[in-house]
């Protein structure tokens, strides 16, 4: 198997309503980044830069790549901002492998986002922009209320479903438990899931991701480099990528995104490995019907069957394939930005067997699944120990 790019330092900034503006953010997870390679990392070696941010609230409309070179204190590097809603993260780190490779020297990938900062009226706004704006925002839709009539849908074909949505969030919530920097670090009871107030039904507030703030900053080299920076280095192997009608209603069947379809049979096919060689999964639930649909459109259950998977306990972090043992968007977070990058760095923890209380035991390889509006864009990422 041919390795594309290695992970060889991480950084991430705690999710949540924070204190700190934008740039603090960016800095400290990017100081964080340099500050965990072994043999070190001098800041001029790296020879692209890729910022992935919507730029939510407003607070620097345009040309944020430059703000990104500031604040790594990198001067003359190509940057670049990506954009692709809430998948940005994944697309940049696309960017990243692709940059990285036969390159001397590092990449520095970093996702971001400050949203708590505005109105809820203002923040509706924001979220808004990246879904259709003719037709769903005209019609009064807001992320949950699309999610809301997918799971509709689901649920009226798969009536197990409605347990199973419960259940992710209770799994999900679990692991943000054990997870230092989740907006939610607590488990919550499928009690207190059923009990708490309706979002879009049937989706309840334990439903639904929430929003945060936050950063993560990647440093990637080139796989033949990457020893020369650590022992433990965690290989991109596969990175595929898809995108599908921007709204829902464009699209042959609500309940399947096929840019999640195309992502991972492009990424499965780089990687040259079959789906029996994962080890655990990191899926975009920012909804939890959407880790059923992931589950599904991945290729890890049939059609109807994620919520049976789910309610056995498979994809609990003890069980046959762990799904978000970071504790997902739903209990982690989602500063929109940040998301994709973050899944990666949470392969980079696991796969050097480096996640605490949340150690998959025996994590060889992951497969990472960043979505961006409701199934427009979509990257899968598969990451190996080397
Ligand atoms: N899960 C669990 N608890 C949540 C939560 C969530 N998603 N969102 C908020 N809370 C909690 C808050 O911590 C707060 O608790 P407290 O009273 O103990 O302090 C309480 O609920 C109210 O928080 P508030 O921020 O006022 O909630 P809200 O009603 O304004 O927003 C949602 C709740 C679900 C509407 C909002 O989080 C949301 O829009 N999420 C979806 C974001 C999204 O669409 N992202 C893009 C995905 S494609």
């Amino acid at each position: 198997m041919g390795h594309r790019a290695a992970i060889v330092g991480a950084g991430h900034t705690r999710f949540g309503a924070l204190e700190d503006g934008p740039r603090r953010l960016l800095r400290t997870a990017i100081d964080a980044a340099f500050a965990s390679v072994e043999r070190g990392a001098d800041r001029a070696l790296v020879h692209e830069a890729f910022l992935a941010t919507i730029g939510f609230g407003g607070w620097q409309l345009g040309n944020v790549a430059a703000v990104l070179g500031e604040e790594a204190g990198l001067s003359g590097v190509p940057a670049s901002r990506i954009e692709n809603a809430c998948a940005s993260g994944g697309f940049a780190a696309r960017a990243g492998v692709r940059a990285a490779q036969g390159e001397p020297g590092l990449v520095l990938v970093a996702g971001l986002e400050k949203m708590t900062d505005v109105s809820s009226a203002r923040r509706r706004y924001w979220l808004g922009v990246s879904g259709d704006t003719e037709w769903e925002r005209a019609a009064g839709l807001t992320f949950a209320g699309v999610y809301g009539l997918i799971a509709s849908r689901y649920v009226a074909d798969h009536p197990r479903a409605a347990d199973a949505l419960v259940e992710v969030a209770v799994k999900n919530h679990a692991n943000g438990a054990l997870n230092p920097n989740a907006h939610f670090p607590k488990a919550v009871t499928a009690e207190a899931v059923r009990a708490a107030p309706r979002v879009a039904e049937p989706l309840g507030l334990y439903d639904c991701c929430p929003v945060s703030d936050g950063a993560v900053a990647l440093l990637l080299a080139a796989p033949e480099e990457a020893r020369s920076f650590t022992d433990s280095p965690v290989y991109i192997d596969g990175v595929g990528a898809g995108t599908d009608a921007l709204a829902v209603q464009e699209r042959p069947e609500l309940t399947r995104f096929g840019a999640t379809r195309w992502a991972v049979d492009a990424a499965l096919r780089q990687a040259r490995v079959d789906r029996s060689a994962i080890s655990f999964l990191e899926v975009h639930d920012c909804f939890t019907i959407a880790e059923l649909l992931a589950l599904e459109d991945l290729g890890f259950a049939e059609s109807g069957e994620a919520a049976a998977m789910t309610l056995d306990g498979a994809t609990a972090r003890g069980g046959r394939l762990p799904v978000n043992p970071d504790g997902g968007l739903k209990a982690k977070g989602h500063p929109i930005g940040a998301s994709g990058v973050s899944q990666l760095y949470e392969g980079f923890l696991q796969l050097r067997g480096a996640a605490g209380r949340r150690q998959v035991p025996g994590a060889e390889r992951a497969l990472a699944h960043n979505v961006g509006g409701a199934g427009a864009t979509a990257t899968v990422t598969v990451l190996s120990a080397g």
